[in-house]
């Protein structure tokens, strides 16, 4: 569904619900990341790209200090809260909660929001790690900040809508997802500095492809084990003595009192050697090597097979008929936070029939679930539609 379908939606839903019509229009994008995964809440680098699948709201403002939130995908299910008192994580409407977390970080920050009413929808596949929780975070705050004209820097927003996933959905993630829905580029991917966040845009040229492979494995980010995760990297990188594991090499990790093959050695071996990568990686890019390119995406899946544990057999066996396609013409990785989800896949674009036949012919047959093949090309951040 293009942007402009989804933004008719969107409208029709309004005009049903609410008896007006909205009077603006707001979008933000999912991501997919090329290189550099669990990196971020380590202060290290990452390389997503915005991608051609995004929510979108209509939206307008209300006089009365109350924000209804409409899900069109959901039935028109609504929620509704006033901006004035405190905002509160629901129980039920776990949905809500991500766009509550905003308005209410919107207005501690000292914001002036007020009342709204806002129709929501949405294309971006949800837990395939895709990033379909910070689209949902990102344009949020875009809509605020369009119907009250907030002088919010992108970056900001990208700040709020994380604060959100983490007080008002229990998931301590890191600033990536965020950033890149709200500072995406269109034809570029952008090296990210999560400490200082600072961005070069990367370009992506046209006769490079990027397929992202979902293999309909579902996960929920907030069921623990990506905060557990977490932990292990700050455990490890307390006991190297650093702020972040950002600031250690492998040579101090080998000489340190973190026991070789333990849990949090692997964890700290993949962030180490992950930060290498995604910046080599991004310098192989703009030097136009795609086989080096290839060897650092696969590489960083081996490492998130290996050290950090977040892949699983059919996310493996992906990467595996990608790898036997593409071989030194380009590369494939598990993408995101992991447990299921996506791949992707980097290739000249006259390789992307070829690759897409070796997936359908296989991946279904051998695990008995059918996935689905998105070829993207990179988008701009959120803004007004
Ligand atoms: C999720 C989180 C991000 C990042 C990735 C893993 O998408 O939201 O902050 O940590 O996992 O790279």
């Amino acid at each position: 569904m293009s942007t402009n379908e989804l933004k008719l939606r969107a409208a029709k839903a309004f005009q049903d619900v609410c008896g007006y019509q909205a009077t603006t229009f707001v979008q933000a994008p999912g991501r997919v990341n090329l290189i550099g995964e669990h990196t971020d809440y380590n202060d290290g680098f990452v390389m997503p790209c915005a991608i051609n699948y995004q929510a979108v709201i209509a939206c307008a403002k209300r006089s009365d200090g109350i924000v209804r939130l409409i899900s069109v995908d959901y039935d028109n299910v609504q929620d509704s809260f006033a901006v004035d008192a405190p905002i509160q994580p629901t129980e039920d409407k776990l949905w809500a909660n991500y766009m509550r977390g905003v308005v209410h970080f919107l207005k501690e920050k000292g914001y002036a929001v007020g009342g709204a009413d806002i129709a929501i929808t949405g294309n971006v596949p949800l837990g395939s790690g895709l990033s379909s929780s910070a689209a949902l975070e990102v344009v949020t705050g875009q809509a605020m900040k369009a119907l009250y004209d907030l002088d919010v820097a992108q970056s900001e927003l990208a700040l709020i809508g994380q604060a959100s996933e983490h007080n008002f959905a229990g998931c301590n993630c890191g600033i990536m997802d965020q950033m890149i829905s709200a500072c995406g580029e269109k034809n570029h991917a952008l090296l990210l500095d999560c400490r200082s966040l600072e961005t070069k845009a990367v370009h992506i040229p046209e006769n490079i492809s990027i397929m992202i492979v979902n293999s309909n494995v579902t996960h929920s980010l907030v069921d623990g084990a990506y905060n557990a995760l977490r932990r292990q990297c700050e455990e490890a990188s307390r006991i190297l003595g650093k702020v972040a594991l950002r600031d250690a090499t492998l040579a101090e990790l080998n000489a340190s009192a973190i026991e070789k093959g333990s849990d949090v050695y692997k964890r700290a071996h993949h962030v180490i050697s992950e930060n290498f990568r995604t910046v080599a990686c991004a310098d192989a890019l703009i030097a136009g090597d795609l086989q080096k390119v290839g060897e650092y995406m696969y590489a960083s899946h081996a490492s998130m097979r290996d050290d950090f544990e977040i892949t699983v057999p059919e996310i493996d066996y992906i990467v595996e008929v990608l790898t036997e396609v593409l071989g030194t013409k380009g590369g494939a990785r598990m993408t995101g936070g992991g447990f299921g989800g996506c791949c992707v896949a980097l290739m000249p674009a006259d390789m992307v029939d070829q690759a897409k036949a070796a997936i359908e012919a296989k991946y279904e047959a051998k695990t008995g679930i059918k996935e689905s093949i998105y070829i993207c090309t990179p988008q701009d951040g959120a803004g007004q539609i």
